[in-house]
């Protein structure tokens, strides 16, 4: 793109006020947490939204409140506790779904209902069996109903793209006469390309009536690699939400990476003049390293913007270049998106006031009794480890899941493994009400016998989904992660631990999921009201 700016400025925004801002709706905890790897923890995702909120996001969309009720749960203690963003849930169009998200959203200083529907032909007729005309009614219903909870309401056209204009014109008319503030047009399936979607914006912008009484906002999948690009071309033919997650994570290939996109408007201001969000990008690396931690999915490390060599310039060329001038081979500085290169590595000898200086780097900020905690675990790490780098501080940050730290525990460990025989391992676990079990097991490896004999113990049977062992930083010390997933009565169950002995770690990742299990709980529902308007 060159030449003429590419941004038409004259659209809404949410209070009307401000025709640059582009307004950052961030669904990792809803659209990235619904992936598989993904899955959190309600502790997890109070702490993900707390860092969401810090980093400046406009709207959190915390979950899809109605489809379990630890998702409500999730989203009514994300509206309790987190202040900032307007705190989101998902409904379909329908009105157990909508009321769902008006309870889970109650207790938030501003909140929003958004409510999907299918439009697309493939969608109305194999999902819905349902005609234009029966889509157009339930979504004016369903707008209709959210507006005696809330009058913040998104209407998404679910497969947007792929239906036809005119229709997607008529069915956004009739949502904005409903009641709809904002209209979302998401790229379902990832299947457009930036030259159509931003010719899709700008024709329904023209067509839609009350088109300047509704924000219009994009949500790309990166099916084709393209959800950023999509974006930003959205954005381009008036788009003033976008849609977006920590990392790109997200349904099949992903969302559009928040990181990504934020800092394209950001250094490529000249091509959108104009247009900010309110997004604090120095807290963009420490936001995007805090979810690998919660999630154990590690961050490529070529990945745009928070990947590890995103900022490493390797090649004697681009060194020299550089040398001379940042500029050369450099288009964002690390520090703008917070990455604060040190030459410092902790060891045994390194005080609290140096891994509270370290950690408030990494963009960790522990009152006094947790920093307590970490540099008691610290201490211990600097006895077995000479070095203690960024990532084994980070691990100790994040710790352990809260929602997954007992009844179990584990009391004692042993396995041995020899070439050419089968592995062995016994351990003994410890319960909150006080009894013990000792079990042992063989297995085709130590890891193996282990998580067999933690199965035993606890009673569980588990079906192993996915296994991932890493090492967390450099040398034959490293600590490494263990992530185990387990599909457990038809839903994943994640557990991550990080030791400098692999096999503690993963005995520990086995022990999450099995206190995960003993940990569903029913959450009765608050009373229904309605939430202020
Ligand atoms: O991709 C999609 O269509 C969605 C909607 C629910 C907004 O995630
Ligand atoms: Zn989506």
């Amino acid at each position: 793109m060159s030449g003429e700016p590419a941004v038409d400025a004259n659209s809404a925004t949410l209070d009307g006020k401000d025709p640059g801002r582009v307004l950052v709706f961030d669904t990792t905890l809803r659209d990235g947490e619904q992936a598989p790897g993904f899955s959190m923890s309600r502790a997890q995702k109070l702490r993900m939204a707390g860092a969401l909120a810090d980093l400046g996001v406009d709207i959190l969309e915390a979950g899809f409140p109605h489809a379990s009720d630890d998702d409500f749960a999730s989203v009514r203690t994300i509206a309790a506790k987190v202040r900032g963003p307007r705190i989101c849930g998902l409904a379909r169009c329908q009105q157990g779904d909508i009321e769902s998200v008006a309870r889970a959203i109650e207790p938030a200083d501003k909140g929003r209902i958004h409510i999907f529907l299918a439009t697309s032909p493939l969608h109305r007729e194999f999902k819905l069996q349902m005609s234009r005309q029966q889509v157009i009614d339930a979504a004016v219903a369903g707008v209709q109903h959210a507006q005696r909870y809330c009058d913040d309401i998104e209407f998404s056209a679910e497969d947007a793209i792929r239906t036809e204009p005119e229709f997607l014109a008529e069915v956004f008319s009739a949502a904005i006469e409903a009641g709809a503030t904002t209209v979302n047009v998401p790229d379902t399936v990832g299947y457009t390309t930036p030259l159509e979607i931003a010719e899709r914006f700008a024709w329904l912008r023209a067509n839609v009536r009350g088109a300047d009484r509704a924000v219009f906002s994009s949500h790309c999948h990166d099916d084709l690699g393209m959800a950023v690009a999509n974006s930003l071309a959205a954005i381009s033919a008036g788009a003033r939400q976008v849609e977006c997650t920590i990392n790109g994570i997200g349904e099949r290939a992903g969302n559009a990476a928040l990181e990504e996109l934020v800092m394209a408007l950001h250094v490529r201001g000249d091509l959108f003049p104009d247009l900010h969000t309110g997004i604090r990008t120095q807290r963009l690396h420490a936001t995007a390293r805090l979810l690998s931690q919660i999630t154990g999915q590690p961050i490529p490390r070529n990945k745009a913007v928070v990947g590890e060599n995103a900022f490493a310039h390797e090649s004697g060329i681009h060194q020299h270049g550089m040398l001379k001038h940042r500029g050369t081979y450099e288009i964002m500085r690390a520090e703008d998106v917070g990455v604060k290169k040190t030459e410092l590595v902790l060891g045994k000898h390194s005080g609290r006031h140096a891994l509270r200086e370290r950690l408030s780097i990494l963009g960790h900020d522990p009152d006094d009794a947790a920093l307590d905690e970490i540099f008691t675990r610290f201490k211990t790490l600097a006895d077995k480890k000479r070095e203690v780098f960024d990532a084994d501080i980070e691990a100790m940050a994040v710790g352990r899941d809260p929602d997954a730290a007992g009844p179990w525990h584990l009391g004692h460990l042993h396995a041995t493994s020899h070439f050419g025989s089968s592995a062995s391992a016994s351990v003994r676990l410890t319960h909150d009400d006080g009894h013990e079990v000792s079990e042992a097991a063989i297995g085709d490896g130590p890891i193996d016998a282990v998580l067999r004999a933690v199965s035993r113990a606890v009673g569980h049977d588990f079906s192993v989904n996915e296994f991932q062992i890493r090492a967390l930083s450099e040398g034959g010390d490293a600590q490494g992660q263990a992530a185990i997933s387990v599909i457990h009565q038809g839903r994943e169950l994640r557990g991550q631990s990080v030791s400098t002995d692999i096999v503690e770690a993963a005995a520990h990742a086995i022990l999450e999921i099995a206190n995960r299990i003993e940990h569903f709980t029913v959450v009765e529902p608050p009373a229904r009201s309605a939430i202020a308007r």
